[in-house]
């Protein structure tokens, strides 16, 4: 992931690590790079500083976060792993999964952060930035995406900043983010996997390493409100699978089906889904009323790609 290299020019200072660190460690908020989207980080143990998350994003206290932890052996403070779940992380840590898990009862978490579930979402970052802040603050960071509950993530510092104007808290820019879309989210259950959210660790990859499929879950209880109908959403409509732009639609194309902007010129599919939430952003910025975006392939990291797409558009 070029994107993420440390030694790249522009790469925030061992300073500035130090400084966002120490933001953290009194309870503030900070702005952090991921492989996936920009998260917005507090230290997990302090509720003051969770509710601050919940208060600054708008979100709703029963949509719970994700805590990032730099290894397996740090998440088995916070999380009971099977057989399932251990496979999961040797074979995707560090990297864009995301697991629920039967939460340790006493974990040094706050209770929002959880929502009152029994489980807890946590995560291993890849990306060089995140996991440099976790070294150096010692904690276990909750840390959902860096943007307005609801609204298009953030790629790129510039869109943490326009998304939250004056409430912005400090941002770490580490550049635009390597795979774009979030993590995937997968539930380890007494019997079996559930797929709570597609990313960029494909359903088939997880099916295959596993030896089952996954679980098809009868039951519309919201367990990861990022499930939601209408979320990842621009301000504006949104057209989706439009083979040609119509009239005052700014057009957001792919591969050959060039328009105001393209996810991505050759057809790749992992630079579509690094380049998705910006080019939403751009056409949210534009002058046309209405975003219309071509056909993307299903396969692969096309998936996810389909699944913020499908909520972006709902109304
Ligand atoms: O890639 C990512 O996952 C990014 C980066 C910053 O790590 N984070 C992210 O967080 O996307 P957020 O809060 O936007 O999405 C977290 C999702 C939500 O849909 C939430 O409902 C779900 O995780 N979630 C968290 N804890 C859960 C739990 N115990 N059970 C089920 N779903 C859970
Ligand atoms: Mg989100």
């Amino acid at each position: 992931m070029s994107g993420t290299n440390p030694q790249r020019q522009g790469a925030p200072a061992a300073k500035e690590i130090a400084r966002a660190a120490a933001i953290l460690k009194e309870g503030g908020l900070v702005a952090v790079p991921t492989e996936t989207v920009y998260g917005l980080s507090a230290d997990a143990s302090n509720g003051d500083a969770v509710a601050e998350i919940y208060r600054v994003k708008g979100r709703p206290d029963f949509n719970p976060l994700i805590v990032h932890v730099p290894d397996i052996a740090e998440a088995e403070m916070l999380a009971t792993f099977d057989g399932r779940a251990r496979l999961l992380a040797q074979t995707f840590w560090p990297g864009p999964l995301t697991l629920v898990l039967p939460l340790i009862h006493d974990a040094p978490i706050a209770k929002a952060v959880s929502a009152g579930l029994s489980t807890i979402a946590v995560r291993s970052p890849a990306h060089p930035v995140m996991q440099a802040l976790l070294a150096e603050s010692g904690l276990f960071l909750a840390a959902p995406s860096a943007n307005r509950s609801g609204k298009i993530s953030a790629t790129r510092a510039e869109h943490v900043r326009k998304s939250f104007g004056e409430d912005a808290p400090m941002i770490v820019d580490g550049g635009p983010c390597a795979a774009g879309v979030e993590s995937t989210i997968v539930a380890a259950r007494s019997h079996g996997w559930q797929l709570l959210r597609e990313g960029p660790v494909t359903a088939p990859e997880i099916e295959h390493l596993l030896g089952e499929p996954p679980m098809q879950v009868a039951d519309d209880r919201i367990e990861a409100p990022g499930q939601l109908a209408r979320h990842y959403a621009p301000v504006k409509p949104l057209r989706l699978n439009a083979d040609a732009a119509m009239a005052n639609e700014w057009y957001i194309g792919f591969g050959s089906m060039t328009g105001d902007d393209n996810l991505s010129v050759k057809g790749d599919l992992a630079e579509a889904a690094s380049r998705l939430f910006d080019c939403l952003h751009r056409g949210d910025a534009s002058d046309a009323p209405a975003i219309a975006v071509a056909p993307v392939p299903g396969e692969g990291i096309g998936a996810a790609i389909n699944d913020r797409l499908k909520r972006a558009a709902a109304r």
